[in-house]
């Protein structure tokens, strides 16, 4: 192994062993795989015991001014989850002049406070910083007796130090992206809400209608089995299914009376309606395609394309069945709700011919089996 290290160009170099070197990659290969600070700081330490042949390892980590024993499991009493200004512990010098200490006798060193390790079995020391050029944090390795640890040891834990930084980076960068998904979904879904708060704002008739097809849509969805992900994509399109309603003139959603051939004809339009709104937005595309077939039947009687069962996706067929059912069983102020068992006997009747036979037969199993209640 190379001595890299300006401050151990005094020590002597000797090959690494074929059988340190195995070690080490296995090691890489664990922190390359490994998604949590916890696993990092458990691998490191056991391998730093198992490489040097020491007889304890630390895991530190800077916070701030203080050095944070977040692993530990050599000193008594253990240091485990406790914070020392860096002043006064020998991690902190590391981390302070980024580079190694190497203590042969922990008395006769004037970096180590007098009594700090007069309680342990620490006699001396080799210790690194993890990321050389902007310390996060340090590991070192303890023995029992008064020892000059050697250069490859000193090296295997500069190794194992440097890969921990990069493994440490992985972590963050993958909480970030982890966390940036998280508020974009955030700011897709209060996004979607205020679009279909507009809609309802323009028919009032049917406010709440969207939201609640949202949750049976979801709830169906979780009985037929769909995993969890897909689910809330699906609830998502199914709040602002009617978007489109947006361009129909508010008299006409708010009639009372029966619709006219040609008003009925303009109120159809709203699906194909809805998804010119929304394709525009790259990311929202799937949940236009998905809206865009709300009022598509399996037998092709429906619109806007009279697409048949085969082409109408999935999520579109289970948002049909909601819609049918929210619609049948809520108040309108020109009528009353048409009833639970109404609805189901409209479902059923006509599974697989209109509507989607798997979705139905989910929506029925929660209501007669397993006490579902509609949302309000
Ligand atoms: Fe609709």
């Amino acid at each position: 192994m190379m001595n890299r290290n300006p401050m151990l160009a005094g020590m002597d170099a000797c090959p690494p062993s074929i059988r340190v070197m195995e070690k080490l990659l296995k090691v890489v290969q664990q922190l390359s795989a490994t998604h949590d600070l916890q696993s990092v700081m458990d691998i490191v330490r056991h391998s730093v015991r198992q490489l040097t042949g020491s007889d304890g390892a630390t895991f530190v980590l800077r916070d701030g001014n203080f050095c944070y024993y977040a692993e530990e499991d050599a000193i008594s009493p253990l240091w485990k989850g406790l914070r020392f200004p860096m002043e006064i512990c020998i991690s902190g010098w590391v981390m302070q002049n980024r580079q190694p200490a190497i203590i042969e006798d922990i008395f006769e060193d004037k970096r180590i406070p007098i009594g700090v390790y007069q309680k342990t079995f620490v006699r001396s020391l080799a210790m690194v910083p993890i990321k050389s050029n902007d310390p996060v944090g340090a590991i070192g390795c303890y023995w029992s007796e008064s020892r000059t640890p050697t250069l490859e040891e000193v090296e295997v834990l500069q190794v194992l130090a440097d890969t921990a930084a990069i493994a440490i980076d992985n972590i963050g960068y993958r909480e970030n992206i982890a966390s940036q998904a998280r508020q974009l979904e955030e700011a897709i879904d209060g996004t979607l809400l205020a679009v279909a708060s507009m809609v309802e704002l323009k028919d009032p008739y049917t406010s709440g209608h969207q939201r609640r097809v949202g949750i049976i849509a979801f709830d169906i969805a979780r009985e037929m089995g769909w995993d969890i992900k897909r689910c809330e994509a699906l609830r998502r399109a199914a709040i602002v299914h009617d978007i489109g309603k947006i361009g129909i003139p508010g008299e006409l959603l708010a009639k009372p009376a029966k619709l006219t051939a040609p008003e009925f004809a303009l109120i159809q339009t709203h699906a194909q309606m809805s998804y010119d709104i929304l394709k525009e937005i790259k990311l929202l595309l799937p949940i236009a395609e998905i809206i865009c077939q709300h009022h598509e039947r399996l037998d092709g009687s429906g619109y806007p394309h009279g697409l048949t069962a085969e082409h109408i996706l999935p999520e579109a067929r289970i948002v049909t069945v909601a819609d049918v059912f929210e619609a049948m069983t809520s108040h309108r102020p020109y009528r009353p709700s048409l009833g639970l068992e109404a609805a189901l006997d409209e479902l059923t009747r006509h599974s697989g011919t209109l509507y989607d036979a798997a979705a139905v037969a989910a929506l029925v199993r929660l209501i007669k089996e397993k006490n579902y209640q509609p949302p309000q």
